[in-house]
């Protein structure tokens, strides 16, 4: 059982390793500023920054852009991963800036590929792969049929022949089928090499039901939201604590984009992660164990310390308050103001939240407008 106390609880600040705040290029969509408040409301203190901007991060002098932006805007504590660079040797000059590579589906099945993942070999860092063969995908109106399953189960095998290849380490972020989860958990087990995996809440919590229903173009998602049986398998997982890390994979985009004909993939999932962790905690379908792979685990898992005081994240503190609220896109901090979680009532509230040892957030109130910094590699 969860004791609250008369009302609140006090945990670590949670540490979300997979977010797009869309700087530069697409602040339209976000910004540091609104998704770092986002990130506050949700009760993350630190965050990790997609490649995926315009022009992409791959080279020293966007993520270098990124930093000042950051700096400039961020109330969380964050770091960066460098996106697909064939001539990956050009990021030798900044590795102080990146904690990992991110690849995209097309980025895996390229011939470059090989080059980031011997790379990334040579210094220990993760080469973090959004799994789903493209060759794979097909025309459908239903989106979980225009990308199946099978095309996550392919690439996954890809992904691991490529890291067995250079022994790298290999994360597969948003793992979301049951039969990608079976060859990850296989490979973890085999010696040689590394592989470790993340979910996020939407693939655990939902269904692609949703692209039957009037959500379906907010739903859109990469990868999909999947049926119901793979949905199980992937909340099992999750409920015997196999995952390495839990994250949101927000993905800001502006409504007009959501509604169109082409929905663009992704919603945001700052401001819901945490409670939708309690709403499941709370009704005893997971351990409040589960918030360690929302925090320390994801922390420990990229060597990330923040500076001041010693292993890093002591400072970083998050009260939860019992306090029922109902999701409402209208209210986030978040630019992108819907969410496949509409409606969904919620147990709990971010009732103040410390970064190393500092007030952001309390009662409602954001206590300051920046104070975030680069998480720095440990050792
Ligand atoms: C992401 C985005 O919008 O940047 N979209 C998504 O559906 N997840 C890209 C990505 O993570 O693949
Ligand atoms: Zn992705
Ligand atoms: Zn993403």
């Amino acid at each position: 059982r969860v004791e609250f106390g008369e009302k609140f609880l006090l945990l670590p600040g949670m540490v979300d390793i997979h977010v797009h705040m869309r700087e530069p290029g697409l602040e339209y969509k976000e910004d540091w500023g609104s998704g770092s408040r986002a990130a506050v409301k949700g009760g993350v203190t630190m965050v990790v920054d997609m490649p995926n901007n315009v022009p992409p991060a791959n080279n020293c002098s966007v993520l270098q852009e990124k930093l000042q932006r950051a700096s400039a805007r961020s109330l969380v504590d964050f770091a960066f991963y460098a996106g697909f660079n064939p001539l990956v040797e050009e990021l030798e000059r900044c590795r102080g800036l990146f904690v990992g590579f991110k690849l995209y589906p097309e980025d895996l099945y390229s011939p470059g590929a090989r080059n980031v993942f011997s790379y990334a070999s040579r210094y220990g860092l993760p080469v973090v792969v959004h799994a789903e063969n493209p060759s794979l995908f097909r025309e459908s109106k239903l989106h979980s049929d225009a990308r199946p399953p099978e095309a996550e189960e392919s690439a996954v095998k890809h992904a691991l022949m490529l890291s067995r290849e250079s022994n790298a380490w290999l994360h597969v972020t948003h793992l979301s089928t049951s039969g990608a989860l079976m060859s990850v958990l296989e490979a973890k087990v085999t010696p040689g090499g590394r592989v470790t995996f993340d979910v996020t809440p939407h693939h655990c919590l939902l269904s692609d039901e949703l692209y039957r229903g009037e959500k379906r173009g907010i739903a859109v998602v990469n990868p999909p939201l999947r049926p119901e049986g793979e949905r199980a398998s992937i909340y099992t997982s999750l409920r015997n604590m196999l995952p390495d890390a839990i994250v949101t994979d927000h993905a800001p985009h502006r409504i007009e984009e959501k509604t169109s004909e082409k929905p663009s993939p992704g919603f945001p999932g700052l401001e819901t992660a945490l409670h939708l962790l309690f709403r499941e905690i709370l009704e005893g379908r997971l351990g409040l164990e589960v918030l360690e792979l929302y925090s320390r685990r994801p922390a420990r898992l990229l060597g990330v310390k923040k500076g001041v005081l010693g292993e890093g994240f002591e400072g970083d503190v998050v009260v939860v308050s019992k306090e029922e609220w109902v999701v409402r896109g209208e209210d986030f901090e978040s630019k992108a103001k819907y969410s496949p979680f509409e409606g969904w009532r919620l147990p709990t509230k971010t009732y103040a939240v410390y970064i190393r040892g500092e007030p952001v957030y309390i009662a409602g109130q954001f206590m300051t407008s920046k104070g975030g910094r680069l998480a720095v590699p440990r050792g």
